[in-house]
């Protein structure tokens, strides 16, 4: 059984801008961002089979809705983020205090670095890739690969648009990977071919990844992906998932989608 940490969208919008997607002229409406996120929970509960943890929402804090960015949990261990923009930073303790309330062994990160949690850092096998340059520090690392044991392969994003590692780059559990490749540098992209062999690398559009196609969440043989992206649910298909398209429009305003407004926890 996957757990996943979700937060009600109650007091989600856009009230600052710190990706390229976020404008503040493009207002979200509540009522269709409370029935997305309703039925983004829905999709996981019922198709995927995950069982859905919930935190509460604050006021005043609009993106806390994107709870990848929480920290990052493994074997009872909790890294909680620390964000780049002071605009997020509020965010820290809720989900710290979400962590500790929950019994988790919470561990600091060294101050000196950025990490923006599961948004960065994604695990497939033994092997574990995280995202620097954008958001989260490459220094960040080392003391992740401490904490966790695992072996961590940073690699650049390049491309603003695709600011954190999930929003470009989505292991799957039968050992493929869907993702977006110029996004990333040349050694990344060098790195990520090292690692999966061509008929493991679901290579999605440009016109999808812009739809945030790579943001997407696998569980067993169930992905749950934004809506309108028909060729990445082809090499899905064709690979044998079941793939379940929800509308996520309006998170898509803040630069999210499915994968974003979940964490892992376990
Ligand atoms: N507006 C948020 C930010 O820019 C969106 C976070 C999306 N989260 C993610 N895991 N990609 O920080």
């Amino acid at each position: 059984m996957s757990r996943l940490l979700m937060c009600p969208p109650d007091y989600f919008g856009i009230e600052y801008e710190i990706n390229p997607w976020m404008r503040m002229s493009n207002e979200t409406e509540s009522h269709r961002s409370q029935e997305q996120w309703h039925n983004l929970k829905i999709t996981l509960k019922q198709k995927a089979g995950a069982k859905i943890e919930l935190m509460d929402p604050v006021k005043g804090l609009p993106d806390l809705v994107f709870t990848a960015n929480a920290g990052v949990i493994f074997n009872g261990k909790a890294v909680p983020s620390r964000f780049r923009h002071p605009e997020r930073q509020q965010e820290e303790r809720y989900f710290i205090d979400w962590f500790t309330n929950q019994g988790y062994e919470v561990i600091d990160l060294d101050s000196t670095y950025y990490f923006e949690g599961a948004g960065d850092l994604l695990a497939f096998e033994d092997v574990w890739f995280a995202g620097y340059r954008q958001r989260s520090d490459f220094g960040a690392y080392d003391r992740l690969t401490e904490v966790f044991r695992k072996e961590i392969l940073p690699l650049e994003l390049i491309d603003q648009r695709f600011y954190h590692l999930d929003t470009c780059f989505c292991p799957l559990s039968g050992g493929e990977l869907l993702y977006f490749p110029q996004a990333f540098d040349e050694y990344a992209q060098r790195v990520i071919k090292s690692r999966f062999d061509p008929s493991r690398r679901l290579v999605v559009p440009i016109q999808e990844a812009l739809r945030f196609a790579c943001n997407a969440v696998c569980i067993g043989r169930h992905v749950v992906l934004p809506t309108e992206c028909p060729e990445t649910m082809g090499l899905l298909l064709q690979k044998g998932y079941h793939t379940h398209p929800v509308e996520l429009d309006e998170f898509l305003k803040a630069g999210g989608s499915a994968k974003c407004l979940t964490l892992a926890l376990d």
